[in-house]
C-alpha cells in the first residue's frame, strides 16, 4: 500500500470532533482568581506595572468585583493583602482589624457562605525588610530564622480563621509550616479551616509585578535561602510530602509555566492530594505585553498555556486570567 491506514487526522477534521476527543477540558470552576486588597484606597485603583485593581476592603467595588466573578462561574478567591503601616515582625498582619480581616469579614457579611476564600499567609507584605520569615543577625550575617516565624504564622492563621476564610495559603517556604498552622488552627476549634500550601515555591523572576503591586520585594539579599533552587525537581517532591504529612489539603506548584515538569511529576506522585498550580503574575504579564505588542494573539495563548497547565496535572488553577478565561470558555467561542 502507498497511502498511510492509519490517518490521525480524521480526528482533527471539524471542531465538534475534536471537542468530543479533547483529552483536557478546562473550566471555569478550576480557578481561584487573585485580588489585591489594599488599606490605603477609598476606590478601585488601577495597578501600575501590572494589570488589575487594588480594591478597599469594605467597599461595595469589591463586593461587585466579587459577585461579577461568581456570574462567571468563578467562585474561589485568593486575598492579598496591603497593610496601612509595616514594622519587624509584620503585627498587622494578624491584627483583628487587619485589612485582611476586616475584608474577610465584610465578605462574609455580603456574600454569604458561597464564594470560597482562600487567603495567602505570609509576612514580607507585611514586614518593613521585606522577607516572608523573620531576620535574625549571626556570625555569618543576617539569616530568615524559622521558628520565631512559625509562631507569627499560628497567629496570623487563627485570625484569619476567626474571621471567616475557608483555606489560609502559606507562601512563605519555612519548614514545618503546615504542622505549625495545623496545630493553632485546631487548638483554637478551627478544624474545618483549611490549608492550600505554597508547598514546591520556586526562588522566580515571575514573580516581579506581584511584588511591585505588592510593594514586597526583600530589602536585602533575596528568598534563595527559603524558597526552591529552580535546578531542583525530587526536591519539590520532598516538599510535598512533607506538606501532605503535615495536613495540608491541597499542595502546589508555582510557578507554573516554567514548571510545566514539576507539575507532571507531582501529580503522579502524589494523585490522591488536590493539586494547585499558580500562573504567576509574570508569567500572565509576558501574554499582555506581548499582545499589546501586536506579536501574538493574547487570547489564544492565554488559553493554551491554561490548557497546557491543567494538561500537566493541575487539578486547580490560580490565575489573573481567570476572569477573561471564564467569559470564553462560558461563551463557548474557544479557538481549539
Ligand atoms: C509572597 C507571595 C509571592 C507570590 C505569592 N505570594 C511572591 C514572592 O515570593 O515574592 C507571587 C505571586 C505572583 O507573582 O503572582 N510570599
Amino acid at each position: 500500500m502507498r497511502f498511510p491506514s492509519l490517518r490521525p487526522r480524521r480526528l482533527r477534521m471539524f471542531k465538534a470532533l475534536r471537542d468530543l476527543v479533547a483529552e483536557t477540558r478546562l473550566d471555569p470552576s478550576k480557578f481561584i482568581l487573585p485580588v489585591f486588597i489594599n488599606d490605603n484606597v477609598d476606590s478601585p485603583v488601577k495597578i501600575k506595572g501590572f494589570e488589575g485593581y487594588y480594591y478597599p476592603p469594605e467597599s461595595p467595588s469589591l463586593i461587585e468585583y466579587i459577585s461579577k466573578a461568581m456570574d462567571l462561574k468563578v467562585k474561589a478567591f485568593l486575598i492579598f493583602g496591603i497593610p496601612r503601616s509595616r514594622d519587624y515582625r509584620g503585627s498587622q498582619a494578624w491584627d483583628k482589624n487587619g485589612v485582611v480581616q476586616r475584608a474577610l469579614r465584610y465578605l462574609r457579611r455580603e456574600l454569604g457562605g458561597e464564594p470560597i476564600i482562600f487567603a495567602d499567609l505570609c509576612i514580607c507584605g507585611y514586614t518593613d525588610h521585606g522577607h516572608c520569615g523573620l531576620p535574625r543577625k549571626t556570625l555569618k550575617g543576617d539569616i530568615i530564622d524559622n521558628d520565631s516565624t512559625l509562631e507569627v504564622y499560628a497567629k496570623i492563621a487563627e485570625s484569619y480563621a476567626e474571621s471567616g476564610v475557608d483555606f489560609v495559603a502559606p507562601s512563605g517556604m519555612m519548614d514545618g509550616q503546615v504542622k505549625a498552622i495545623r496545630e493553632a488552627l485546631d487548638t483554637a476549634g478551627f478544624t474545618d479551616v483549611g490549608i492550600m500550601s505554597y508547598s514546591a515555591k520556586y526562588a522566580s523572576a515571575f514573580y516581579g509585578p506581584f511584588r511591585v503591586t505588592m510593594d514586597s520585594a526583600p530589602r536585602f539579599g533575596d528568598r534563595r535561602s527559603y524558597q526552591l533552587d529552580p535546578r531542583n525537581a525530587s526536591e519539590a517532591l520532598k516538599e510535598v510530602l512533607m506538606d501532605v504529612e503535615e495536613g495540608a489539603d491541597i499542595v502546589m506548584v508555582k510557578p507554573a509555566l516554567a514548571y510545566l515538569d514539576i507539575i507532571r511529576f507531582i501529580k503522579e506522585s502524589v494523585p490522591h492530594i488536590p493539586l494547585a498550580a499558580y500562573n504567576v503574575s509574570g508569567e500572565y504579564m509576558m501574554v499582555k505585553k506581548a499582545a499589546e505588542l501586536g506579536i501574538i494573539d493574547g487570547e489564544i495563548a492565554m488559553l493554551e498555556i491554561l490548557t497546557a497547565i491543567a494538561r500537566a496535572g493541575a487539578d486547580v488553577i490560580i490565575t489573573y486570567h481567570a476572569l477573561e478565561a471564564a467569559e470564553l470558555l462560558n461563551s463557548g467561542k474557544t479557538p481549539f
